[in-house]
């Protein structure tokens, strides 16, 4: 994809570099972006927190010691060298000075908004009045909005301070390694277009399990749930990913516009395409409300209106506390027209596998003779790649593209709008919320998302 001429940002800003996200993040990848890419910019952490320099590094320091990094090595010595710390209250103009001042020449600097968005429109705002968002680039973090209308009022606060190509949008799952290669694998190969259509696609499943709860992020997550949290953003990512069209052109917008395409085709959920659940002992986590209905599970049956995929059912399934972590996605062929070798056991269809963590594999399914005199067989997988998981994490990519000002994995302001278009009637109470037992693959109502003819197909945790 032919990428723009583009300035490298020349200072790294992050606003809430005391928070959980930093803590697990974006320290480790600023290390990562040191050690393997030479990053050598200014980073300054901007907090409420009222730390010292020494304090803040040593909370970098306790960050990659629990996350991942070498904290002897001199990339981590580097990355230290290179921090600044600026704390104070977001509605102070002083705050906002000092940061002026900590960026010393920087011409393109890069803002990382790290913190909840109901402090965007302030952030943004001070941003501009100190002269700190001139010819800088804004990273900012889902949830984008609540529902469509936020997310319009939303783009409209961050449209105000900043230009559109200089908002780069994060979902951290078009980072991962094995999510850019669905994209690859179809569009790097002919043999796969052909079939990549209602012509010879039964149905396409994508499953995103966690085997742990919500955690120690129970406020949060139940002023979300897994609709809002996933659903509306990886989930739909991973889709698209799946079944747009390939880019045309060598214009860099490309690649998002036919997913962007893709998107506004999926037709908008009913409450009869949708299953909501919720993990017994949800409600025991600090934080829940008492009596919440939040769902902590969702499974879907999406279909995308356009001649490539009139009538191919979707289904897609998200949920903690199931038996296993894994995300995969599996398009399924259609059965032969008729079965030819009179084989008792309903014949497998053949499919094509796109496992995306914690291991990453790209499988096709195909049905082979067993040796022996009759004609029967056994489903069986050609392994195309299978790696152990990727170690480069996903916000190494996203932040050292943004510093770039490479945008092609970075969600938009009209994705985001077809996604909450999807999902928008479904949203909060519309449909029950059934409990599950912690481990199970969610509540049994779930399996009548299929008719007579399918079920879920419960990814194996290796
Ligand atoms: C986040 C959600 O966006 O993605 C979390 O808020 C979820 O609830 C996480 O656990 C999953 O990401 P990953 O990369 O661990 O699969």
């Amino acid at each position: 994809m032919a990428i723009p001429n583009q300035t490298h940002s020349d200072a790294f800003v992050f606003f809430g570099a005391s928070g959980d996200l930093a803590f697990k993040q974006i320290f480790p990848a600023l290390l990562g972006l040191v050690r393997d890419e030479g990053l050598d910019i200014p980073i300054i952490g901007v907090a409420r927190t009222q730390w010292s320099l020494d304090e803040f590094k040593k909370r970098a320091e306790e960050s990659v010691k629990t996350h991942g990094g070498d904290i002897k090595s001199d990339a981590f010595k580097k990355l230290l060298s290179l921090l600044h710390y600026v704390s104070g209250d977001y509605a102070d103009p002083k705050v906002f000075a000092q940061l002026r001042k900590e960026l010393g020449d920087a011409k393109c600097p890069l803002h990382y908004l790290a913190i909840p968005p109901f402090l965007f429109s302030e952030v943004a705002g001070q941003l501009a009045q100190s002269g700190c968002a001139e010819n800088a680039r804004l990273v900012v973090e889902k949830p984008f909005g609540r529902d469509r209308e936020s997310a319009d009022e939303l783009s409209q606060i961050l449209d105000k301070y900043f230009s559109e190509k200089n908002i780069f949008r994060i979902d951290h799952y078009l980072g991962k390694e094995p999510v850019q290669n669905i994209l690859y694998t179809r569009f790097a190969n002919s043999i796969f277009e052909p079939l990549w259509n209602r012509n010879y696609v039964r149905s396409i499943q994508i499953t995103m399990a966690e085997n742990f709860g919500v955690q120690d992020r129970g406020s949060f997550y139940d002023s979300a749930g897994a609709i809002r949290d996933v659903l509306q953003n990886h989930m739909l990512q991973i889709l698209a990913s799946l079944t747009m069209d390939p880019p045309t052109g060598q214009e860099h917008e490309a690649l998002r516009d036919r997913k962007a395409s893709l998107l506004k085709s999926v037709r908008p959920l009913d409450a009869n395409h949708i299953v909501r659940g919720q993990y017994k002992g949800y409600q025991g986590v600090p934080g829940v409300k008492p009596g919440s209905t939040v769902e902590t599970y969702a499974a879907a049956k999406l279909y995308i209106d356009s001649w490539r995929w009139e009538g191919v059912p979707i289904f897609i399934r998200t949920g903690k506390c199931l038996p296993v972590s894994v995300a995969e996605a599996v398009v399924e062929f259609k059965r032969p027209p008729r079965e030819t070798f009179g084989e008792i056991k309903a014949i497998g269809c053949g499919h094509m596998r796109f496992r995306i963590q914690p291991d990453v594999a790209i499988a096709l399914g195909t049905r082979v003779k067993v040796p022996g005199d009759r004609m029967i067989g056994d489903d069986v997988e050609l392994v195309l790649t299978r790696q152990p998981g990727v170690d480069r994490p996903p916000y190494q990519r996203l932040l050292g593209d943004a510093m770039e000002g490479i945008a092609d994995l970075f969600t938009r302001e009209d994705i985001v709008d077809a996604e909450w278009r999807i999902v928008g009637p479904i949203l909060d109470n519309v449909t029950p919320v059934y409990s599950y037992d912690q481990g199970t693959w969610g509540p049994s109502e779930a399996d009548q998302l299929f008719g007579a003819d399918g079920r879920w197909l419960n990814p194996s945790p290796k």
